[in-house]
């Protein structure tokens, strides 16, 4: 499974100690879908029943979006 997002900012976002959860650490999403990017919001709770191997887009890069396959995973085997 994948994701396809479109990424406005052009620089780093700056992190410290005040966008630590309650357990001291930091969440960073990684799915791509997060609506507090660069943190995590839960919203990768939306991809768990993605398949392998496919490539999704959700409608305005929201979890709650509309989900719709756009390619497959190249594997690199050819
Ligand atoms: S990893 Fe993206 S919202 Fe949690």
């Amino acid at each position: 499974m994948a994701r396809e997002v479109t990424h406005e900012e052009q620089g780093p976002a700056i992190l410290d100690e005040s966008d630590m959860g309650d357990d001291d650490k930091i969440y960073v999403c990684q799915c791509g879908l997060s609506d507090s990017k660069p943190l995590c919001d839960g919203s990768h709770n939306a991809t768990p029943d993605e398949a392998d191997g496919v490539v999704y887009k959700y409608a305005n890069d929201e979890a709650e979006g509309e989900r719709r396959e756009v390619g497959e995973l190249d594997d690199g085997d050819e």
